[in-house]
């Protein structure tokens, strides 16, 4: 064999077999003899099937003639699983190429051989801390649910009984008492809001959530819910202004959980806002525009693509009454809709930044 090919074989660090048509091997470099554990000399005219295991042993003279019959470049085995068989009987996983080569004395086939013991294990051990994962996750979503199941139903009781107090005309509550219940009260709304944030969250990242979806006017639905948030817009001394036009936009939603989506953002933007809020509804031909718009500090530029993931609460923010699964949630709710969310700011024309809007689009069909 030539001599600058052989040592050009030799040099490789993969494992290199160069046998003829045959099967017989002419040549085999050291990395071959490591891997199989052979000393020098001692494969050369052997048949290459001694390095295959014997299960492997009975077909492989066929697919030798086969493949000498339509020589190509190809890795051997294609979507097989190949194993080799060390001299110890020790078996390993390889991945083998073949290469054809026309040389003076008949065609030849140069073997690559590589031990993928080390790649084969650390995709076992992925896939296990993966499938590991998934259990956890799903346990996770279930706890979570249970949880927050079993945590709303004395909420909710709680709720009402301190309104059945609040109302109690025969002994009447004293202002004092008045207040602390009404302290009472808004607690445990505050209560329930967390925990159908965190029960629709799980349901979302599970994909579980199921929409009661009806025939709605949107224009009407949204002009209620911002009715809803007047109180809220006035205690934080901002001004709340619905622009949603003069037609009805008829489509079917989920109503309470769409109207949970637009409360998060105006809840936000009142939070945020300087002075005003502003609520606008545009129709196009396909779908509606819902945006939120205010007049803070907008949204840092480089959270904008990922304010809308779970737990992406801004310092800015802290402290606040809220899980930062919010925008999570809007997002969620309007893509089971088959719509889209997203953010950007207003910037006004010294290129400052005038404030953040929220848009949710959704499909009229
Ligand atoms: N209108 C807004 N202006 C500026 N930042 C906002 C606005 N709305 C949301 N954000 C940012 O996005 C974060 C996540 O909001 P959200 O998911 O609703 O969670 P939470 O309200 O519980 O903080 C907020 O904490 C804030 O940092
Ligand atoms: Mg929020």
């Amino acid at each position: 064999m030539n001599e600058l090919f052989r040592l050009a074989v030799e040099a490789s660090p993969v494992g290199m077999i160069v046998v003829d048509a045959h099967g017989t091997i002419l040549f085999v470099n050291s990395e071959i003899q490591r891997l199989f554990g052979y000393r020098e000399g001692e494969l050369a005219g052997a048949v290459v099937d001694v390095l295959l295991p014997d299960a492997a042993k009975p077909h492989h003279a066929a697919m030798r003639a086969g493949y000498m019959r339509s020589p190509e470049q190809r890795p051997m085995g294609r979507g097989r699983d190949l194993l080799a068989r060390r001299k110890d009987g020790s078996v390993f996983p390889v991945e083998v190429g073949l290469n054809p080569i026309r040389s003076p004395d008949g065609m030849l086939v140069m073997c690559s051989v590589l031990d993928i013991t080390a790649r084969k294990e650390a995709a076992e051990r992925l896939s296990a801390a993966n499938t590991q994962l998934e259990r956890l996750n799903r346990e996770k979503d279930r706890l979570l649910a249970v949880v927050s199941h079993d945590l709303r139903a004395p909420a909710a009781t709680i709720s009402i009984l301190v309104d059945n107090l609040l109302v109690d005309d025969e002994r009447r509550p004293t202002d004092l008492q008045r207040q602390l219940l009404g302290a009472i009260h808004r607690q445990v709304q505050r209560q329930i809001r967390l925990i159908n944030d965190l029960l629709d969250h799980s349901r979302i990242e599970s994909g579980q959530l199921t929409l009661d979806k009806q025939a709605v006017d949107l224009r009407a639905v949204l002009s209620e819910a911002i009715a809803d948030m007047a109180g809220l817009a006035a205690r934080f001394g901002r001004r709340l202004e619905a622009r949603l036009g003069q037609t009805d936009i008829c489509l079917e939603l989920d109503e309470a959980r769409v109207v949970n989506a637009v409360t998060n953002l105006v809840t936000n933007a009142i939070r945020f806002a300087r002075s005003r809020v502003c609520v606008s509804l545009a129709l196009a031909e396909e779908d509606v525009t819902v945006e939120v718009a205010d007049d803070g500090p907008g949204v840092p530029e480089d959270e904008l693509q990922t304010i809308f993931l779970p737990q992406q609460r801004g310092p800015s923010a802290a402290p606040v009454d809220g899980l930062g699964l919010g925008l999570a949630i809007v997002k969620g709710i309007v893509e089971a809709h088959g719509g889209r969310a997203d953010a950007r700011n207003v910037i006004d024309a010294c290129g400052a930044i005038g404030g953040a809007v929220f848009r949710v689009v959704l499909p009229l069909r």
